[in-house]
């Protein structure tokens, strides 16, 4: 079956078709994600209003493009005679549809819910409401580029450990061999993302933070070498070894907010503190993960979220892996799967969906992955 996936949580419309493989993957037919992150950037993060007003404008253009892309690359039938006809078209290539249900900015999700809910009715196929953070998870079973060329890929295998961390969230959970997920823990205030992006603010860099902190973060370690607390910023680790699964970031930007006011804000120390922060917040995640896979013996341990795009994470999350030598793989999507996209939640459909009718389907800004 092929799905046509919605996704517009927040700042980026993002639309796909997708399909499932034969080895179990998740095969991208045609995707387009459109964001107003850069007019966000303006105004240092996303405005509500703002948001929904472009997810408004943006859904039909990039509906008909993807429908463009799918028949071009399915080669269905004769051309459209209409801009109309473009969407009609779809139709015919897909079997569903789904859509991000929530969490997220309610004005967005509405926008995606409510053409979705339109788009299955009118055409009369099922509809697939789906959490935009398992839709997260799920982006680990998107063929990727490698793995298409080599062949290699392959689905995780379950049991998995799984962190979710976004700008929003910051899950840990445990999806059992059935593929029922289990909440362990999460952040108590700010998302590791969040704690990014405002730390970034306070550190005078463009949003969002997440990325650039990463790249000034990656110069600083290259430029200073084994010399790496040679302006002596340090940070917290919150709740680092602690009990349980909790975590918690909205101390970090207290203590970065300390170390500009002792230090000032120079090129170098604004270097530094990146630099450490990125440390401070992987240090935490890595040793809950790692707590997790010692509880649990999972067979792979998947990143998700656009703070899984994060080289660090990768870098020491692939170490932690490697060190436990039980065989155990670790999952992170490609970029561009890390970071909003609809191909994860038309993944999340296609592997573990429920049809719900469409007049009952409502966005849900409050979803979570707690049970
Ligand atoms: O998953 P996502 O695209 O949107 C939400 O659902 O929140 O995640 C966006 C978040 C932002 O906070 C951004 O700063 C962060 O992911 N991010 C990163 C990196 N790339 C994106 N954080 C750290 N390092 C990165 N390379
Ligand atoms: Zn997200």
């Amino acid at each position: 079956m092929r799905v046509l996936a919605i996704e517009t949580s927040f700042d980026e419309t993002a639309v796909a078709v997708v399909e499932r493989a034969e080895n179990g993957l998740v095969r991208v037919v045609a995707e387009v994600v459109a964001s107003s992150e850069e007019m966000h950037a303006r105004t240092g993060g996303a405005v509500p209003e703002v948001a929904a007003r472009e997810q408004l404008t943006s859904i039909i253009p990039v509906i008909k493009e993807v429908s463009r892309q799918a028949r071009l690359r399915l080669d269905a039938g004769r051309e459209p005679t209409s801009e109309e006809e473009e969407v009609e078209r779809l139709k015919e290539v897909v079997g569903a549809v789904a859509v991000t249900q929530g969490p997220g900015l309610i004005g967005s999700l509405l926008v995606g819910v409510e053409t979705a809910k339109v788009l299955a009715l009118a055409w009369d196929k099922p509809l697939f409401p789906v959490n935009h953070l398992k839709g997260h998870l799920f982006a680990n079973w998107i063929e990727g580029k490698v793995g298409k060329a080599s062949g290699l890929q392959e689905a995780p295998a379950l049991p998995a450990v799984g962190l979710v961390v976004s700008g929003g969230h910051t899950d840990l959970v445990i999806i059992d061999k059935e593929g029922e997920i289990g909440w362990l823990g999460g952040t108590r205030d700010d998302a590791a993302g969040e704690c990014f992006d405002k730390c970034g603010r306070l550190l005078g860099l463009p949003y969002p933070g997440g990325p650039e902190i990463a790249r000034l973060a990656g110069t600083y370690k290259k430029s200073v070498g084994d010399d790496l607390n040679r302006f002596g910023v340090e940070l917290p680790r919150p709740l680092m070894g602690g009990e349980g699964y909790d975590l918690s970031f909205s101390g970090l930007k207290v203590a970065v907010h300390r170390v500009l006011q002792e230090k000032g804000k120079s090129e170098s120390v604004i270097a530094a503190t990146a630099y450490e922060l990125q440390e401070a917040v992987v240090d935490v995640l890595v040793q809950k993960t790692v707590k997790a896979m010692d509880e649990f013996k999972p067979k792979s341990v998947l990143l998700a979220g656009g703070v899984a795009a994060n080289w660090r994470l990768g870098e020491r999350m692939r170490q932690e892996v490697e060190k436990s030598g039980d065989g155990v793989k670790l999952f992170v999507p490609e970029k561009k799967y890390c970071t909003d996209n609809a191909a994860m939640i038309g993944g999340a459909a296609l592997i573990q969906g429920e049809v719900v009718a469409a007049a009952e389907v409502k966005a849900d800004p409050s979803l979570s992955l707690r049970e």
